[in-house]
């Protein structure tokens, strides 16, 4: 899983090759195995197919990926009797990256769609998926054959790493 976590990129262009219901749905699975904060577990996923998708292509921005992939998944937090702050973020985006590696060590290709707090996409999105009040989405995974190639990731650039304490 390591390979796959370095092999993750964005991908924004995708074949015509189909994936399966099946695999879709162990990239869920995937994404439903996430920890989360005191195990309140707020997460909750909305999964679009390929006439979903098409459907809400027409009505936010970026459209492409949502049009050449093969299946979307809007990961989302119910807030509704939630107690514990913001961590339902915090655990959308551990969901969210489980399903991005659980993608690539399927050898497809993925993107993260950002939502939360983004005033040109959230309405649309929210408008779009019909999300009630008290729902967040965090964001949208899509999903399919990757159609470009990019280079895996490697080693930790100095800049970002401090040893024993921060060092300006
Ligand atoms: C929270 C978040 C939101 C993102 N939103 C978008 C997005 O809306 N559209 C997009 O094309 N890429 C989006 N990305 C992908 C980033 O642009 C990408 O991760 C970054 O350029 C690094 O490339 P890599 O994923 O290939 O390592 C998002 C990534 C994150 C973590």
């Amino acid at each position: 899983m390591v390979s796959a976590i370095m092999k993750r990129r964005s991908i924004r262009k995708f074949t015509e090759e189909k994936v399966s219901a099946d695999s879709a749905m162990r990239i869920v699975e995937a994404g439903a195995a996430a920890p989360s904060a005191m195990n309140r577990r707020p997460v909750r996923f909305i999964l679009l197919d390929k006439e979903a998708m098409a459907r809400f292509a027409e009505k936010v921005a970026q459209k492409e990926p949502f049009i050449e992939g093969q299946w979307a998944i809007a990961v989302c937090a119910d807030r509704r009797g939630y107690d514990q702050e913001g961590a339902w973020l915090e655990d959308c985006s551990a969901a969210m990256e489980n399903i991005l590696i659980a993608a690539t060590e399927m050898g497809l290709g993925s993107l993260w769609y950002g939502v939360y707090a983004r005033p040109a996409k959230e309405p649309q999105v929210r408008e779009a998926l019909k999300v009630p009040k008290g729902v967040e989405v965090c964001g949208i995974a899509v999903i399919g054959h990757a159609a470009e190639e990019k280079e895996p990731h490697r080693g930790v650039d100095s800049s970002i790493l401090h040893i024993g304490c921060w060092k300006e």
